[in-house]
C-alpha cells in the first residue's frame, strides 16, 4: 500500500474564489495546494471585460498570503452582449484563458447568462479562430426537464451541435456529472474535454437526503445516482487526457445554504487534492492521480506543466465543523469528519 505520494504540483481548472472578505478567507486554501486556477467569473456584477478581469485578478493577488505563489487564470462571463472584439481583447490580454457559458438562471449569479446559444455564434467563431476555450455549464434550464436530466438534455439539444458547428473550438464540459456526459466527451472530436469535481466523484444523490435534507451536499449540477458516479470515477482514473481536475469549490456562508432557498455550491478547497487522492486510492489508481491533477489540464490549455511538487501522506485529518468566512461561517466538504490524506510538504 502506498502511504506517501509525491506529485507535480496540481492546478485547479474550475474554481470560485468570490470577492472581498470571502476571497480573503478562502484563497489561501487553494494557493497551498495548487499552482494555478481557472477562476470563475460569476461575481455580481459578472466579470465581462478584460478590464474587469484584470482588476479582479489584482484583488486575488492582493488577497494571497505573503510568499504564496499562485497564478489566477481569468475567465470572461459570456453574455448575449459579448462581442468578437471582447474575445480578441481577451486573447491579447494574456491574462484571460477562457470564456464561461452559463445558461441564464441555471445557478449562482447566472442571471446575466445566455438564453439562446445561437446568439453567440460570432463570438464562438472568433474564439475558435484565436484558440480561446469555451467552458460550458452544460445544463438546460427548461422547467419541463427533470433537474437530474438537465446535463443529458443539454448534450442532446446543444452540446453535439456546438461541437460539430465549430470544429476547431476548444470546449470543456465543466463539472461533468453523468455517464451520458462521459460518453459524449469520449466520442467527441479532438479538443473536447471535461473537468470532474471531488463531490461528484465521492458522493451520489443519496447524500442530499441522508437522514434528512442536507443543504451542504447541494451543488449544481446536482449530484446524480450511483451508476453515474461510477462512470465519472472510471473516466477520471482511466488516464484519458480529456478528463482533468476542476474542483468547482464554491463557498457560500452557512446561513445562505441553510435557508428556505439554499444556495448551490460545495466548498472543497480546504482538502481538494486530498479528496481526489481518496478517489484514486479507492479505485486502485493512485499512480494516475498526477496526470489527472497536474498534467492533463495544463496540456489542454497549452500551458507548461508545473515543475515543483507536493507530497501527500496517508493519515486521517479531521475536518472542522465550520471555517471562518469573512463575517460569516463556512461549512466545508466533510465537515466534522476526516479526510484520509494529509498534505505535508511542497518543494
Ligand atoms: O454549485 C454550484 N455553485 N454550481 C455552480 O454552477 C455555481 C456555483 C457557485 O458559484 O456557487
Ligand atoms: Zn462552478
Amino acid at each position: 500500500m502506498t502511504d506517501s505520494l509525491t506529485l507535480a504540483r496540481p492546478d485547479d481548472w474550475h474554481l470560485h474564489l468570490r470577492d472581498g472578505a470571502a476571497l480573503r478567507a478562502v484563497v489561501a486554501d487553494s494557493a497551498r495546494r495548487f499552482a494555478r486556477a481557472i477562476v470563475m467569473p460569476n461575481l455580481t456584477p459578472p466579470v465581462r471585460s478584460v478590464d474587469e478581469a484584470r482588476a479582479y485578478r489584482q484583488r486575488i493577488v492582493d488577497a494571497l498570503p505573503a510568499g504564496a505563489r499562485f497564478e489566477p487564470l481569468m475567465t470572461l462571463y459570456l453574455t448575449e452582449a459579448t462581442t468578437p472584439a471582447d474575445v480578441l481583447a481577451a486573447k491579447a490580454s494574456g491574462i484571460v484563458h477562457a470564456v464561461k457559458y452559463y445558461p441564464a438562471g441555471a445557478t449562482t449569479n447566472s442571471q446575466s447568462g445566455v438564453t439562446d446559444l445561437s446568439r453567440c455564434d460570432a463570438v464562438f467563431a472568433t474564439m475558435q479562430d484565436v484558440g480561446l476555450p469555451l467552458l460550458l455549464h452544460g445544463e438546460v434550464t427548461d422547467p419541463s426537464v427533470d433537474v437530474f436530466d438537465r446535463e443529458a438534455v443539454f448534450i442532446e439539444r446543444h452540446g453535439r451541435a456546438l461541437v460539430e458547428r465549430f470544429p476547431g473550438l476548444r470546449i470543456v464540459m465543466e463539472h461533468l456529472t453523468t455517464r451520458d456526459g462521459v460518453d459524449f466527451v469520449l466520442a467527441a472530436r479532438d479538443g473536447v474535454a471535461a473537468t470532474l469535481t471531488p463531490q461528484h466523484l465521492l458522493m451520489n444523490r443519496n447524500a442530499i437526503f441522508a437522514g434528512g435534507l442536507r443543504p451542504h451536499a447541494f451543488c449544481l449540477p446536482v449530484l446524480k445516482r450511483e451508476a453515474h458516479r461510477a462512470a465519472l470515477v472510471a473516466a477520471a482514473t482511466s488516464g484519458n487526457p480529456r478528463f482533468f481536475l476542476g474542483t468547482d469549490s464554491a463557498p457560500h456562508p452557512r446561513h445562505a445554504k441553510e435557508s428556505d432557498c439554499g444556495c448551490a455550491g460545495i466548498y472543497s478547497a480546504h482538502a481538494a487534492i486530498e479528496l481526489y487522492a481518496e478517489v484514486f486510492d479507492a479505485a486502485g489508481a493512485l499512480t494516475g492521480l498526477e496526470a489527472f491533477a497536474s498534467f492533463h489540464g495544463a496540456d489542454f490549455y497549452g500551458l507548461p506543466r508545473n515543475t515543483d511538487t507536493i507530497t501527500l501522506v496517508r493519515e486521517p485529518v479531521p475536518v472542522p465543523d465550520e471555517l471562518a468566512f469573512g463575517d460569516a461561517r463556512l461549512v466545508p466538504m466533510r465537515a466534522g469528519g476526516t479526510v484520509a490524506w494529509r498534505l505535508v510538504a511542497s518543494a
